[in-house]
């Protein structure tokens, strides 16, 4: 079976990290060795800034180690409330082409930019592959994606199943965005998602 490249943020105040702030915690054996998309990314000569993002432990860890090497599968950030956790998700997403608030590539929107600049910093090393969809789930702002969707119309929302997802319940919507918008070769990132989803969704 063929598995997507996943990435999404997991809180436990329960798991105790390895590297303080985040650890990259487990990944499903079904991935390869390594990612067919994003393989490496690097934080390249942050400014001497000691405030927000470049403040916090993990954007100093991954600058002082050269970064961070990524396996295909699931891939899970995990780390205490405020360790940076979303930041990072949210810089590799944009550098990675996607929406700050949430979306695929189409979605180009902004209801309040609170995005850090850590994405400008980054660097992506990626395979030889491209990923034949990607989307950035986002639950703290997956009602504004909702909204941006109906505005796009009809394709979008047939992407999703059919139904908006300001129709659907929170745990509806994003088993809808999964089971509808993700396919096998496609590149994801999901930040809180424990709230709502069961992970038992698979890919053929
Ligand atoms: N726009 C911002 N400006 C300044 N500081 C911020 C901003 N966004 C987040 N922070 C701070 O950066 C730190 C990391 O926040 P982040 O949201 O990345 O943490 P997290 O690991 O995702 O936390 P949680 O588990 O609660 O979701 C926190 O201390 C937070 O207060
Ligand atoms: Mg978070």
């Amino acid at each position: 079976m063929t598995t997507p490249d996943i990435l999404f943020t997991l809180e436990d105040s329960s798991v105790k990290a390895q590297v303080r702030g985040l650890v990259d915690m487990d990944r499903t054996r079904q991935g390869s060795d390594r990612s067919r998309f994003i393989r490496h990314f690097r934080i390249d000569s942050p400014p001497g800034s000691s405030s927000y993002p470049f403040c916090l432990p993990v954007v100093k860890h991954l600058y002082e180690t050269g970064g961070f090497s990524l396996r295909g599968g699931l891939t899970f950030l995990v780390g205490e409330n405020g360790s940076g956790k979303s930041t990072l998700l949210e810089a590799l997403a944009v550098a990675a082409g996607m929406n700050a608030e949430g979306g695929s590539q189409n979605y180009r929107f902004a209801t309040r930019s609170s995005e850090s600049s850590l994405s400008q910093y980054l660097s992506l090393a990626w395979g030889m592959e491209k990923p034949r969809s990607r989307f950035f789930l986002r639950a703290e702002t997956y009602y504004n994606v909702a909204t941006e969707t109906e505005r796009l119309g009809h394709a979008q929302i047939a992407a999703l199943g059919g139904v908006s997802p300001h129709l659907r319940s929170h745990g509806e919507s994003f088993v809808d965005l999964m089971a509808h918008r993700f396919h096998a070769g496609g590149l994801y990132f999901m930040d809180e998602l424990r709230l709502h989803c069961p992970l038992t969704l698979a890919w053929g």
